[in-house]
């Protein structure tokens, strides 16, 4: 799909990896609708690359419903949809202070999987409703999913579950679509110098970065939304989970 003049809606764009994308899609000529939490910071963004704030909490499905329909009021129906929302809380099963709280897995659970199946339902919807392009292509869904939906350290029970689920959703969701001409792929970054790692002190950025193979540095935001336009501009690639990790594998802790 050609990205120029599109109408793209991103989450989690007022930071880290959603941010990357919103300015790359934007620097390609897309219409993009800004969500996330943070008002403060969506709203320079968007004012940067002249886009649409829209104050959403992904989690919600009336929240979801009305940014979905602002945007599509604003720009038109939606055609490219990223979802980047998401947290990385990191928790025992068993800790010292025994087992795990349940409400804590749920909120990951909540935001990174249910909040990534809110948005893929309702822009999905919305693409149906384009009209198709010469190759029948209406829409394109990019998720994000992490490595550690495959490698899971210890800590991130509840991380890497979401995770998994996110990676999980891709096929299915993908041959449901194939009808409307609506792809859907999934990324599964290793480890990217956004705010989530950048707020962990340098000893731990430092044994974090020891542990990539090639390069041994963080990715960056640009890098990951290099992939997310590829992802969108290459009409067969569809389905599928690709890992951007610096050959990374992670080891239990
Ligand atoms: N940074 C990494 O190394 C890395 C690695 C693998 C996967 N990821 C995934 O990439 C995605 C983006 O992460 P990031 O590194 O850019 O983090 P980040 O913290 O910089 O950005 C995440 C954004 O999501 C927003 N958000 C959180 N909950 C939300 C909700 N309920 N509704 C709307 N917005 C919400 C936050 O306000 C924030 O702006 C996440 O899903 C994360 O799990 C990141």
């Amino acid at each position: 799909m050609n990205i120029d003049g599109m109408p793209a809606i991103v989450t989690g764009a007022a930071s880290g990896l959603g941010e990357g994308t919103a300015r790359a899609l934007a620097a390609k000529g897309a219409k993009v609708t800004l969500l996330d939490m943070n008002g403060d910071r969506l709203e320079q963004v968007a004012a940067e690359i002249g886009g649409l704030p829209i104050l959403c909490d992904v989690t919600d499905a009336t929240d979801a419903e009305v940014a979905v329909a602002k945007a599509h009021e604003t720009h038109g129906a939606c055609a490219i949809a990223v979802n980047c929302a998401g947290i990385a809380p990191a928790a025992k099963i068993v800790g010292r202070d025994g087992p795990m709280d349940l409400d804590a897995f749920r909120r990951v659970i909540e935001v990174n999987l249910i909040g990534t199946f809110n948005m893929l339902r309702l822009t999905a919807a919305d693409m149906a409703t384009r009209e198709p392009n010469e190759d029948g292509e209406r829409g394109v869904v990019v998720n994000t999913a992490s490595i550690a939906a495959f490698e899971g350290q210890i800590g991130q029970a509840a991380y890497a579950a979401s995770k998994g689920g996110v990676v999980g959703l891709t096929l299915p969701a993908a041959r449901e679509f194939a009808r409307t001409g609506v792809r859907v792929n999934a990324i599964a970054p290793g480890l990217f110098g956004t705010p989530m790692l950048l707020g962990m002190s340098q000893e731990v950025q430092d044994s974090l970065t020891s542990t990539l193979p090639f390069p041994q540095r963080f990715g960056k935001p640009e890098e990951y939304a290099a992939l997310v336009v590829h992802m969108v501009e290459n009409t067969v690639m569809n389905g599928e989970c690709v890992r951007l990790d610096s050959a990374l594998r992670m080891q239990p802790r």
